[in-house]
């Protein structure tokens, strides 16, 4: 109704010192709608499943976000055991807590859940896996994935692509700075994705929340590349004239296998908020001004 204040919420966000977690704490912390409890990975370890249950029957939120999770996909290939621990069976404890006390979980979910073998994007009804067919940090993150929906109570998973942002190594900082120290740059041209911006995903995840969406959604920066084509990007918006060239996967081979095609659909989300997120030129643009400062600035 206009005029009237929405009631406010108790929203708890756990691996909030991460690159999602720290935009979205800081969205959330503007809100006058919404008080917050955020809890980096010293103040809440999501696979201790006694003391989870215990502090959220302790807090009673009426919302938890989790985007705690182990998000090196290489070391999760040596590390499977804990990569499962924390991205499979850290969400089911943090689901099993917001059953006991009712409360709606929205977990962060990845497009690696997908082999990557589709001609076309994947929408949510898209099967995931075959588990064999992913990587090791795709087989946890969909063991979480199925943790939460097994648990019983009210979720909704948001499924994103290809993260980056302030607060953490990620593909824009390690690309500015190769392409610095190095007289040229091979980047894959074959996996295909939707580069996403942080605080852009957490500007959608608070959309998702005043649209009252459940389930399963894809919320990704809008428009697809290459990591060459994003690569190629970066440099270009960063004013530097390093060549970068295009490689295959098979010439570049990494710990974890990686999908061909990626490319989420957003077309729930965009159905259900009435928006779309910016394209994701005008998005790592953004970033780059952010980092580098504005030119001649
Ligand atoms: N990064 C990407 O490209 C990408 C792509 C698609 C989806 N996602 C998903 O998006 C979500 C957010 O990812 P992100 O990029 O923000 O990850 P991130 O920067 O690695 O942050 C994850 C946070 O979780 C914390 N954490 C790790 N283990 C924990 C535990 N047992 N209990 C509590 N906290 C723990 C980490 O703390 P420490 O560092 O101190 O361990 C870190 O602060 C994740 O669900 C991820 O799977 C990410």
């Amino acid at each position: 109704m206009p005029g009237q204040p929405n009631p406010v919420r108790h929203v708890v966000v756990t691996g909030a010192a991460g690159l999602l977690g720290g935009p979205l704490c800081r969205q959330l912390a503007s809100r006058a709608d919404v008080r917050l409890d955020a809890f980096a990975h010293a103040d809440l370890d999501i696979t201790d499943e006694a003391f989870v249950r215990a502090r959220l029957a302790e807090l009673r939120p009426d919302l938890v976000i989790n985007c705690a999770a182990f998000t090196r996909v290489d070391d999760c290939e040596s590390q499977e055991t804990l990569a499962m621990r924390v991205n499979g069976h850290g969400p089911t404890n943090l689901a099993a807590a917001c059953r006991s006390i009712d409360a709606l979980l929205i977990h962060i979910s990845t497009d690696y859940v997908f082999d990557g073998s589709k001609p076309s994007p994947y929408g949510e009804h898209d099967l995931t896996g075959p588990e064999y067919n992913l990587s090791a940090y795709g087989r946890s993150k969909l063991a979480g994935e199925r943790g939460v929906i097994g648990a019983g109570g009210r979720h909704l998973i948001v499924r994103t692509s290809w993260l980056y942002g302030e607060g953490g190594p990620n593909f824009v900082a390690s690309i500015l700075r190769l392409a610095r120290a190095r007289p040229e740059l091979s980047v894959v041209n074959d996996q295909r994705g939707r580069p996403t911006y942080a605080p852009d995903l957490a500007g959608a995840i608070i959309n998702l929340i005043d649209a009252g969406a459940t389930e399963v959604i894809h919320a990704a920066n809008s428009d697809a590349c290459t990591w060459y084509e994003f690569a190629c990007e970066i440099v270009r918006a960063a004013g530097l004239d390093t060549p970068v060239r295009p490689c295959t996967t098979a010439e570049f081979p990494r710990p974890a296998r990686r999908p061909a095609n990626s490319v989420l659909d957003t077309t729930r989300y965009e159905k259900l908020t009435g928006r779309r997120l910016r394209s994701w030129r005008d998005a790592v643009r953004e970033y780059i001004t952010l980092l580098e400062g504005t030119p001649g600035g």
